[in-house]
């Protein structure tokens, strides 16, 4: 049995929450917020120990893992610090903010029990799809693939949390936070990026944000697809993303979180986890399947997703196409 502690206990924590005390092979121990409040407030829901400093986690030898829910600029520091002193952990996305701490991460710590929430990946239609695109020889090539995601994040969502909107501690706007996920669909499918042609642009908060809250791009794989991505926290409403994979003998669709082969309805995603519905209730499943079947992605499991992002970063900035990694 496995005693696990949140840190970070804002939007996301209490998901983490809610999943882990759903999970027989894991204790939740503890919860930890700068802000007591939020601490107090989830410990006593949950009957478990307060923290109002990771540093006090870290000495306390009762605590085997550690799930990281705090702000971007965060992460890698955090991480770091949890592996030293000997603890598994959880990270919420994005693992690191910044290019070099991902690069550090995977130099310094190859191997070290971190494991990354990229939970859309448990999604029902998403493992279906994942289970015939690896076993099914009839598909022919892979021609290109398409990843579409329209949310609506307002100045009320930006002004919820100083850290919102900033690129010293978001570290980027629609494409590191919200977007993120999508990209992380398409290449968990799709294969792994090769090159990337972005822009981006602020187009409905100006004066509000510093970050992008429109993304797009073009991607040149590495198995010769080709992809397209389109990414805005400006639309009115906040939809399910969408995926499409153009093979050369079948075509998929998945769309309000069901999938089509050749328009034929394969399957629907369940939610029998909690979490918002265009989060994907995948919190709970990956944690289960993390503690209960000692099943997790790891950080070289997301790595070109990471480079991806990246890439698209770096490409939007100068202009230019640039080779992932
Ligand atoms: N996987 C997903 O679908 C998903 C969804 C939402 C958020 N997230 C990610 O979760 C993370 C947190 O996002 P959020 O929306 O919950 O943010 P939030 O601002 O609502 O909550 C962050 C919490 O961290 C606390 N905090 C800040 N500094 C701290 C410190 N040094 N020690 C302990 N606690 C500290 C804050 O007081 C706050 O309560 C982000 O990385 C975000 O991208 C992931």
């Amino acid at each position: 049995m496995k005693r696990a502690c949140i840190v970070g206990y804002g939007a996301i924590g209490p998901v983490h929450a809610e999943a882990l005390a759903g999970i027989p092979d894991v204790d939740l121990y503890g919860i930890c917020d700068i802000d007591k409040e939020r601490a107090d407030k989830g410990a006593a829901e949950y009957h478990c120990k307060v923290f109002y400093d990771l540093d006090d986690c870290l000495k306390d030898e009762e605590i085997d893992s550690i799930h990281i829910c705090t702000p971007h600029y965060l992460h890698y520091g955090m991480i770091e610090k949890c592996l030293v002193a000997g603890k598994q952990v959880v990270s919420e996305k994005p693992i690191t903010m910044k290019k070099e701490e991902f690069s550090a991460l995977l130099r310094e710590f190859a191997g070290k029990p971190v494991y990354p929430v990229m939970q859309n990946r448990t999604n029902k239609c998403v493992t279906t799809l994942k289970q015939i695109l690896d076993t099914d020889t009839e598909l022919g090539k892979l021609i290109s693939v398409k990843g579409i995601m329209t949310w609506h994040r307002d100045e009320s969502y930006y002004n919820s949390a100083a850290w919102r909107g900033t690129l010293a501690y978001e570290g980027g706007g629609v494409l590191i936070n919200q977007s993120v996920h999508t990209l992380d669909l398409m290449i968990y499918l799709a294969g792994n990026v090769e090159s990337v042609n972005a822009t981006m642009s602020n187009k409905s908060l100006q004066g509000v944000i510093e970050v992008e809250d429109t993304v797009d791009a073009f991607m040149k794989f590495k198995n010769g697809a080709t992809g397209i991505f389109y990414a805005t926290n400006a639309y009115g409403k906040t939809k399910k993303p969408q995926l499409e994979l153009e093979f050369e003998h079948a075509s998929f669709q998945y769309i309000n979180g069901e999938l089509y082969r050749d328009k034929q309805f394969v399957c629907r995603d369940d939610h029998k986890f909690s979490g918002k519905e265009y989060w994907g209730s995948g919190h709970g499943r990956l944690l289960y399947d993390l503690y209960a079947n000692q099943k997790a992605f790891t950080v070289e499991d997301i790595r070109n997703t990471m480079e991806t992002m990246f890439a698209m970063y770096e490409s939007a900035e100068h202009g230019t196409t640039i080779n992932v990694r």
